[in-house]
């Protein structure tokens, strides 16, 4: 596998909110095998959202076993990426690798009154001058607090000194090797524990967020030698050489490797990152300067607009609604109708994100009559893609970091109607891969650069990346002015 050749593939574990996945990249970046189980979500009170640190490592174990026997044995891959859900902490036990709580999912809106009070005793400018960051419940630093303080298993390993409090790439990285404690440049840059311009993670942060340093993992780059794999784990050691935040690795994937090259990716969330070179990042429009990624210790930093709700509220309209079969069925549906008839959806689901950060705001759906069906509602959830993307469009380039294009991707890109919209609500023309999983492709770059496969992510952008599709502009003026005041309205309503 490929058959008849000796070429050496490249196992991807993508460990994202909603699924865990292993994916197999041949060198040319054409995927030859994928492997996907679903993960729990727990929801014990409003706002709160856990994960199972176990069920992740189990169900990554077993998608990466079933790879591996595609590839034809351990021998065959050349090395492992490893690319996650950012943000989310999980404790763990250095001395039994064994989780100490549930894993605090970046959803979780828990820490928000701490975050208020850090606001109200004046350190948000400071945090966000240094971390890029805003004084928000998503970042991991309040999360891990938390979890020191409200759960004493953690507490009582924190004061043996065995406690290990990282990102979802640490988690696996730790269980992978049997014990190397490391979190990638990407991934600690979403703690609030580390400096744009630091390489470790910060004792004078760690004090403001009441978090132990010592419980915190050592910073490397994005691709080098990171360990091997246990070989009773995988048939065999594989060396892993490529780790990144899920945003970052997309990035990467669709080739954003010059200043101002610009990406949306639609999963659980959406999130928007535009490469901005060597220079730390600074924003006027509640924009997060974040790492892209670090090579030889050099970082290349991008601006994020972060977005909560995108490919989940079209789950939740699915899955707890009722409303759809599939989410697939939402294009049909917003196709077989000329406009939402005035129904307005703002997926504020789990707060505002960027450019609002209103942790406590709550979902709209507004402009219902009795002509208001399915249709209407999968159309509006639809719109409400654009429009986030649009509000995001307009910080950024009040940041003066405007977009003249943008590159989509992720699993709801996939639905023409929807990339339409947002090339027509944002007036520029929208790109996509006809290979959608750049977060996947992204790490396999990262991995094939650190297995030496590649000098650089030049060269395997060069050779790994696919053909593209463009969606250009086709929307009356009047009709774009007009959404944009419908979702003003319902957005000041949320
Ligand atoms: O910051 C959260 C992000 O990394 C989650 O990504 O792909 O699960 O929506 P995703």
């Amino acid at each position: 596998m490929p058959e008849g050749t000796d070429e050496k593939l490249l196992l991807v574990l993508d460990e994202g909110t909603t699924s865990t996945r292993a994916m197999l990249f041949a060198a040319d970046g054409t995927p030859v095998g994928s492997c996907s189980q679903p993960l729990t979500q727990a929801y014990p009170a409003p706002g709160r959202v856990e994960h199972d640190p176990r069920e992740i490592w189990h169900r990554t174990l077993a998608c990466a076993r079933e790879m591996v026997e595609k590839a034809g044995g351990a021998g065959r891959i050349a090395a492992i990426g490893v690319t996650n859900q950012r943000e989310t902490v999980v404790a763990w036990d250095t001395a039994t690798g064994e989780p100490l709580a549930n894993a605090l999912v970046w959803q979780d809106r828990r820490t928000a009154d701490f975050c208020e009070t850090l606001r109200h005793k004046g350190y948000e400018d400071e945090v966000q001058a240094r971390t890029g960051l805003v004084l928000d419940p998503y970042f991991s630093g309040t999360k891990m607090r938390w979890l020191v303080e409200n759960e004493p298993a953690v507490a009582e390993a924190a004061s043996a000194g065995r406690l290990a409090l990282g990102t979802v790439e640490s988690w696996l990285v730790f269980k992978l090797t049997g014990g190397e404690f490391l979190s990638d440049a990407s991934n600690a840059s979403r703690t609030m524990l580390l400096p744009l311009d630091g390489a470790s993670f910060d004792q004078g942060l760690c004090d403001l967020f009441d978090v132990p340093h010592r419980a915190l993992a050592q910073v490397v780059d994005n691709a080098g030698e990171f360990g091997t794999t246990l070989p009773e784990l995988l048939g065999g050691r594989i060396a892993i050489t490529g780790l990144a935040g899920d945003q970052q690795s997309a990035t990467v994937g669709q080739g954003c490797l010059l200043p101002g090259q610009t990406k949306a990716t639609y999963g659980t969330g959406a999130f928007v990152l535009s490469n901005k070179g060597h220079a730390i990042p600074k924003s006027s429009h509640r924009l997060l300067g974040t790492v892209l990624f670090q090579l030889a210790g050099k970082r290349t930093y991008a601006l994020e607009g972060s977005v909560f709700v995108a490919g989940s509220l079209v789950q939740w309209l699915r899955d707890s609604l009722g409303l759809l079969g599939t989410a697939a069925e939402t294009e049909t549906l917003a196709r077989s109708i000329e406009d939402s008839g005035g129904v307005v959806i703002v997926p504020a689901l789990s707060g505002l994100g960027a450019p609002h950060w209103q942790p406590e705001a709550r979902g709209v759906i507004a402009g219902l009559s009795f002509a208001t069906g399915r249709a209407q509602i999968a159309r509006a959830a639809l719109e409400a893609m654009a429009h986030q993307t649009d509000d995001l469009a307009r910080a950024f380039a009040a940041d003066g970091a405007g977009w003249t294009s943008l590159k989509i991707d992720g699993g709801m890109s996939a639905n023409d109607w929807m990339a339409q919209d947002i090339a027509n609500v944002l007036d520029i023309p929208v790109e996509r891969p006809d290979f959608v999983e750049t977060t996947a492709l992204g790490a396999a770059m990262l991995a094939g650069v650190g297995a030496g496969l590649y000098p650089g992510l030049e060269d395997a952008a060069a050779a790994m990346r696919g053909s593209v599709r463009q969606f250009m502009p086709d929307m009356a003026d009047d009709v774009r002015s007009s959404r944009a005041a419908g979702w003003r309205n319902a957005v000041s309503a949320a």
